[in-house]
């Protein structure tokens, strides 16, 4: 099939990897022409596993293509959206750039033609796009939903591998040319309406947000009762009602999906009267979590102006350079609010954050970010972090204070090395050499 695929973001890049990977011939597009240049000579702008390779393998076999503009439209048999739906200052979706792309599929696209939305768009989106095909007098396109599950980091497995795919259709039709679009993968298809298939992208992640805040919030109660968390969540997690994942107790969840997809579904039962209490309390366990370490930090040394504390971690979590709604951005500002000294280490970040921010010192060593600190905070569980020697870290940082915001680090080995450990509701062993600045 001739596909084409606009925007290549996370979603859109690694979507048109994939689906060349089935054999189809596929076009992605992007305005962003150095990222289109970088992508035509098999660079990938993300980090993510086995994307690149198999990028590069498919520009080889000639059966991916990447363009700034939707020139040649007259072939594709579906385009697919999987440009930014960011967030209003309300929390609802931005669509303009969905709708710009729209406009000019229903000029250029040939009679027939599939759009599927692959962003995650408020429920009645796909509708909403068919009702403007219409007021364009393109009756004859239609529209599908093909929500997307990956998450970053695994995100070529996720795509290959897929636990589900859900097919937002208006008709057999349709449903026939998306299957034959994935015939390569032999896993569970949910076929239904665009409005149901929209629902369970922002539903599945909703959950996922409750299983953590709920954890964390389990967690905030164990610190009080002396019960641990990390063992409560493996109790629970062996129950297969209650499964073992995300309830990862810790700073909460980040990065391009959950806390925009939250919002969005706070927002979409708003505009129908609905009040999601639950929904919006997860939010607000969120936010609370990333104020702990501070609150921690406050109760060690008491005044934080001039201290020097070290965030270990910049990324929203391990394996992907991605530092959107991370929580160290957060942390990081909120300390310099209060007078801190902050520093970052990241392993991959680097690069990427000091585009943005310049004024952030980011290092790629953790001993040299380290150094002098009277406090670390873990943020991102990354492995070069989880196995830091703390006996080397000892010598070289000025205070003792260790908030680990993930529950990685190993109590035995920080109590060894002399240092106070706190983290989220898992007990921190009695300190052997407690020091306070
Ligand atoms: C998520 C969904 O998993 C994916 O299906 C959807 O398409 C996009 O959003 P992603 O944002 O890449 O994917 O990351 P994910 O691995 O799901 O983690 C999200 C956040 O939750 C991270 O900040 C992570 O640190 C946090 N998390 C996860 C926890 O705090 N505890 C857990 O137990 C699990």
């Amino acid at each position: 099939m001739k596909v084409l695929v606009v925007g290549t973001g996370y979603v859109g890049l690694v979507t048109g990897v994939c689906l060349a990977s089935f054999g189809h011939d596929v076009v992605c597009v992007d305005q962003d022409q150095q990222k289109i240049t970088m992508l035509n000579m098999g660079e990938c702008p993300i980090y993510e596993d086995g994307l690149e390779p198999l990028l590069q393998e498919q520009l080889l076999e000639h059966r991916l293509w990447f363009d700034t503009k939707i020139s040649d439209c007259a072939d594709f048999d579906i385009a697919l959206i999987a440009v930014g739906t960011p967030p209003r200052s309300d929390g609802s979706a931005d669509l303009t750039s969905v709708f710009e792309v729209v406009t000019e599929l229903g000029n250029k696209l040939k009679q027939g033609a599939l759009i599927g939305t692959k962003s995650t768009v408020p429920v009645g989106t796909a509708h909403s796009i068919e009702t403007y095909l219409e007021t364009m007098g393109r009756r004859d396109i239609r529209v599908v939903s093909i929500p997307e599950f990956l998450r970053e980091g695994s995100a070529l497995s996720d795509t290959l591998q897929p636990s589900r795919l859900i097919f937002g259709v208006p008709d057999d039709e349709s449903l026939r040319v998306l299957k034959q679009l994935h015939s390569p993968l032999d896993v569970p298809i949910v076929a239904c309406n665009r409005s149901t298939a929209e629902m369970i992208k922002y539903a599945s992640n909703a959950f996922l947000a409750t299983k953590i805040s709920f954890i964390n919030e389990i967690a905030n109660i164990c610190e009080r009762v002396g019960a641990d968390v990390q063992l409560v969540s493996q109790g629970m997690g062996l129950d297969p009602r209650i499964g073992s994942s995300f309830l990862r107790a810790g700073l909460g969840y980040g990065g391009s999906c959950f806390p925009k997809d939250t919002r969005a579904l706070v927002n979409i039962a708003g505009d129908v009267a609905y009040d999601f209490k639950l929904l919006k309390a997860v939010v607000e366990v969120n936010q609370r979590q990333r104020t702990e370490p501070i609150e921690r930090l406050r109760q060690w040394f008491g005044d934080l102006n001039n201290l020097r504390v070290t965030l270990l971690g910049v990324a929203f979590k391990p394996g992907t350079n991605d530092i959107r709604e991370s929580p160290a951005l957060e942390i990081g500002e909120r300390l310099r609010d209060h007078g801190a000294q902050v520093q970052f280490y990241d392993p991959v970040v680097t690069r990427f954050w000091l585009q943005k921010q310049e004024s952030v010192r980011v290092m790629d060593d953790p001993y040299v970010a380290l150094q002098n600190s009277d406090a670390a905070i873990v943020v991102t569980e990354w492995p070069e972090i989880v196995e830091l020697d703390w006996i080397r870290v000892g010598t070289i940082m000025r205070g003792r204070f260790v908030f680990d915001g993930r529950n990685v680090l190993d109590p035995v080995a920080l109590e060894r090395a002399g240092f106070v450990l706190e983290n989220f509701g898992f007990h921190p062993a009695p300190s052997l050499a407690a020091t306070s600045r």
